[in-house]
């Protein structure tokens, strides 16, 4: 097991809430682990533990080796990125970053500036030491948590969803900055996110955490053509879940709920009939939302009309227009709602 961070069968209550129960992972070093998950499904608080904030009602954690799970946070030497990023306003970038290295930095003497000069200069903000902290965009407020974060050399950084403070246009661009300086630097990381495309973006791997459980663990890839759960398959990228006679129309068993993307919907000369009732068009593509029409004899009444959700090229069809649609490749889960009754 050559695994750097590692917890077994990690568990906390907060009175009766299960917040995280029997959570077992294995990180690589170097490697960025996306935790990915709904609100409440124990992200922040796998964190807590990871950092030693809080301590786990049962199980371990391993670091490089060494059992953690009894150090306080101070020991265990991880770096942390809030969804805030609680820079001090009445200090200036320098004394910022400074302020992460404690007082590790002053026996060293003139060291510390020279520790928070190379912090800086990792997040490409060298020369920003005595900018004042409002004086700087959301990004660059972003990458300076960052540098504080990493300056004293933690063994670990755990980001808890660093972006949330930025608008969608900046969050896209800085995700990859951020990605970049974590690969530069090489450290161990596990960030925090509910947005399935900045984990895709940001992890190595991406772990999908549903109310306290781990729900599957895999690479992007994995998770969206291979999902283990109904849930993974609709919480990981856009998802029409059908059932019934219009499930079996496109290819599903009898009992199954089947997961269609929408770009692995086309329209064709035969297949499921529906109406073309919205196109949104977003350039190289457009979204068609068709509605059809399953097997009225077979299928209970309240699923027999839907809106699927297809993925064409922007002259593929128009409103109004009846279409015929096929799949190709549909994901088919045993119906966890059970069949309801004729
Ligand atoms: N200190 C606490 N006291 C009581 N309950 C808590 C505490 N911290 C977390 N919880 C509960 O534990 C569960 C998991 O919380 P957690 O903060 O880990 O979720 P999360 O996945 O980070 O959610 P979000 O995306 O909203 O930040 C929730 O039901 C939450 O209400
Ligand atoms: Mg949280």
């Amino acid at each position: 097991m050559n695994a750097y961070l590692r917890t077994e069968e990690l568990s906390k209550r907060f009175g009766a809430t299960v917040a995280l129960e029997r959570f077992s992972i294995a990180i690589e070093r170097g490697e960025i682990l996306a935790l990915l998950g709904p609100s409440g499904s124990g992200k922040t608080t796998t964190l807590r533990l990871l950092a030693g904030f809080e301590t786990p009602d049962a199980g371990r954690i391993w670091l490089d080796g060494e059992d953690i799970t009894g150090l306080p946070p101070a020991r265990r030497r991880s770096g942390m990125v809030f969804q805030h990023y609680a820079l001090f306003p009445h200090l200036d970038v320098g004394e910022n970053v400074a302020f992460g290295l404690g007082g590790s930095g002053k026996e060293e003497g003139g060291s510390m500036a020279q520790r928070v000069r190379g912090a800086l200069e990792l997040v490409q903000l060298a020369g920003f030491e005595r900018r004042k902290v409002q004086e700087l965009s959301g990004g660059q407020q972003q990458r300076v948590a960052l540098a504080r974060a990493l300056a004293p050399e933690p063994r670990v950084l755990l980001l808890d969803e660093p972006l949330s403070n930025l608008d969608p246009a900046l969050r896209e661009r800085t995700r990859r900055e951020l990605r970049h300086v974590i690969k530069r630097v090489g450290i161990t990381s596990v960030l925090v996110t509910h947005e399935q495309e900045e984990a895709f973006d940001l992890g190595d791997r991406v772990a999908v955490l549903r109310d306290g459980r781990l729900e599957q663990l895999g690479t992007a890839d994995e998770l969206y053509e291979r999902p283990r759960t109904l849930f993974v398959a609709t919480f990981v990228g856009r998802a029409n879940v059908l059932r019934g006679g219009i499930a079996r129309a496109l290819g599903g068993k009898p009992g199954d709920v089947v997961v269609v993307r929408p770009e692995r919907l086309r329209f064709a000369a035969q297949g499921l009939a529906g109406v073309v009732r919205e196109r949104r068009y977003t350039g190289a593509a457009a979204f068609y939302s068709v509605e059809a029409h399953g097997d009225g004899a077979a299928a209970p009444v309240a699923q027999s009309t839907l809106r699927i959700e297809v993925q064409a090229s922007p002259d593929a069809a128009a409103i109004g227009d009846t279409v015929h649609l096929q799949a190709s490749g549909v994901l088919a889960f045993p119906d966890d709602r059970g069949t309801p009754a004729a």
